[in-house]
């Protein structure tokens, strides 16, 4: 039936038949707030490149993980920056580690908040990849056995949800495997499994100061003019127990989204990344465009591609405002 008949404007009149009619929504519950912690006592330390962000010690973090709760969102990500980077990034799997210390103390100290841990070597390496080197390149065999050491003292510690993002091939099974046989067979695996080699992660390597010092990450993350290949990266990390997938970044991979949920129908979590943070918050203060609303713009995309999961720089900004619509 066409116009006039059909007029589309007649649900669009007031937001009450809006609202009524509004296929996608999002909720403080979808969301997921990345947290960066350090060594020492009392530090809260913005950081340039992503305004609202910091980095803390992990007195502070503690403090910050319960406002967070108190907001309503259901979870974290957690990121380290140890003492001193080496080139086998022994600071990330040690039990004495910045991650290991700060989810012992946020276990004991914050009830009903959701602790997902990134594993990856980046943050912990002096050369900054997110693996072990030989002969210049990331060895990926090698990285297994280190990356496996880090999600095992992760559960130990207390994780709720491993979440591996190097890129390495059989890192999943490798991760369930030592989980399984250490009686963590009931901890969800989050698997950073379309991950792509991408410029928008500019402003996190200067939070975690994990840029590569030589080279790029090319040989392990995906090539951004790829998308059948994501769906095979996809394939494999279920096949080898991943129980969320994650597609990364996620303003530029909207359509990796959508084909990720429509073809394998599992929990799909969208990371929307440093750089998009970085680039609306810039675009914001300049006056150039509506912080909040292109953020809820931007959030809802991510929601109607098909992702259950958002992780964001924005959930406390987006978490206030949605406690007051
Ligand atoms: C670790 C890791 C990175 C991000 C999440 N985990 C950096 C990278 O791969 O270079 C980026 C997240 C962001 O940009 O917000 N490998």
């Amino acid at each position: 039936m066409a116009y006039p008949i059909t007029r589309m404007r007649r649900l669009r009149r007031n937001e009450i038949l809006r609202e009524m009619i509004r296929e996608t929504h999002l909720s403080v519950k979808d969301l997921i707030f990345p947290l960066f912690v350090c060594p020492g006592k009392g530090i809260k330390k913005e950081i340039s490149s992503m305004p609202g962000n910091y980095r803390m010690s992990v007195d502070v973090l503690v403090e910050t993980c319960k406002e967070i709760r108190d907001l309503g969102i259901p979870g974290i990500i957690l990121f380290g920056i140890p003492e001193k980077k080496d080139e086998l990034g022994t600071g990330a799997y040690g039990d004495d580690g910045i991650i290991q210390t700060a989810l012992r103390k946020i276990k004991k100290e914050v009830d009903e908040l959701l602790v997902i841990t990134d594993v990856c070597l980046c943050e912990y390496t002096s050369h900054g990849h997110c693996g072990v080197i030989e002969k210049g390149v990331v060895h990926n065999d090698e990285t297994l056995k280190l990356l496996s050491r880090q999600a095992l003292s992760h559960a130990k510690a207390g994780a709720d949800i491993i979440a591996p993002s190097d890129m390495m091939d059989g890192r999943v099974g490798c991760i369930r495997a030592i989980l399984d046989a250490n009686a963590f067979s009931d901890l969800p695996i989050l698997s950073y499994a379309a991950k792509y080699s991408s410029a928008f992660y500019g402003p996190f390597r200067d939070a975690a100061d994990s840029a590569p010092q030589f080279g790029n990450r090319k040989s392990y993350q995906m090539d951004y003019a790829n998308s059948d290949e994501a769906l095979r990266e996809v394939k494999l990390d279920i096949s080898e127990g991943a129980d969320i997938i994650m597609v990364k970044p996620a303003l530029a991979y909207l359509d990796i989204i959508y084909r990720v949920k429509t073809k394998f129908k599992v929990p799909v979590a969208a990371y929307n990344v440093s750089g998009e943070y970085a680039c609306i918050m810039a675009a914001a203060e300049k006056g150039w465009i509506s912080g909040d609303d292109v953020m809820l713009e931007v959030l809802y995309s991510m929601k109607r591609a098909g992702a259950d999961i958002i992780i964001t720089y924005f959930a406390e900004k987006a978490a206030r405002l949605l406690q007051k619509k």
